[in-house]
């Protein structure tokens, strides 16, 4: 038996056949979802959102319930990479923004990249002192502007810089009452299993 699986907005849409993980249906159907962990169920780049055919999913596993908050879950969110098509029938999934998880490491450098090229020579100058890059070299005393290529031998010390920051400004985002410590109401919802 097989599975008709549509990704939703980009309307990328075949069949699977049972068994199958959304990760490894998404790649079929042309779609490359993100895997930070390469499927470990250790990160949430993969996750997706079921808009149909919950049913037709394994369980959640105890990756997903770490890793996926309760109100994630309820909102139908999977990981992709853990999750196995056991039954037959119609699945719509939708990637879960990158604004509403964990950015992958190639995907903080490409922001911090632009950000980089955008700021003026005295803003570079002063995030290369916050990142304590400048001790690195002495090449500041001639320098007259700050190249890339710079910035680019710091990227990866500046990755985690960058995700606790975009961790931050999500959380930010987030309603007050679903922000780990505050009060919960009594009607909040439990994951489902
Ligand atoms: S790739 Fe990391 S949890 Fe799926």
């Amino acid at each position: 038996m097989s599975v008709n699986v549509e990704f939703v907005p980009d309307g990328l849409h075949g069949v699977v056949a049972e068994g199958t993980y959304l990760w490894d249906a998404a790649k079929r159907l042309g779609l490359r979802l993100p895997a930070e962990c390469e499927g470990r169920g250790e990160c949430d780049t993969c996750a997706v959102i079921v808009r149909e055919g919950a049913t037709l999913l394994s369980g959640l596993t105890e990756a997903e319930r770490t890793r996926l908050s309760p109100e994630r879950l309820a909102a139908g969110e999977r990981l992709a990479c853990q999750s196995k098509v056991e039954r037959a029938g119609d699945l719509v999934l939708e990637p879960v923004p990158v604004t509403e998880r964990e950015e992958t490491a190639e995907e903080v450098k490409q922001d911090l990249r632009a950000e980089f090229r955008e700021m003026p020579l005295q803003q570079k100058l002063a995030t290369l002192v916050e990142l304590e890059y400048i001790a690195a070299s002495q090449t500041f005393k001639s320098i007259t502007d700050v190249p890339v290529s710079y910035f680019e031998k710091g990227l990866d010390y500046v990755v985690n810089f960058g995700r606790s920051r975009a961790r931050r400004e999500r959380q930010a985002r987030r309603p007050a009452e679903h922000v780990a410590g505050a009060p919960k109401s009594p009607e909040a919802d439990k994951p489902s299993s």
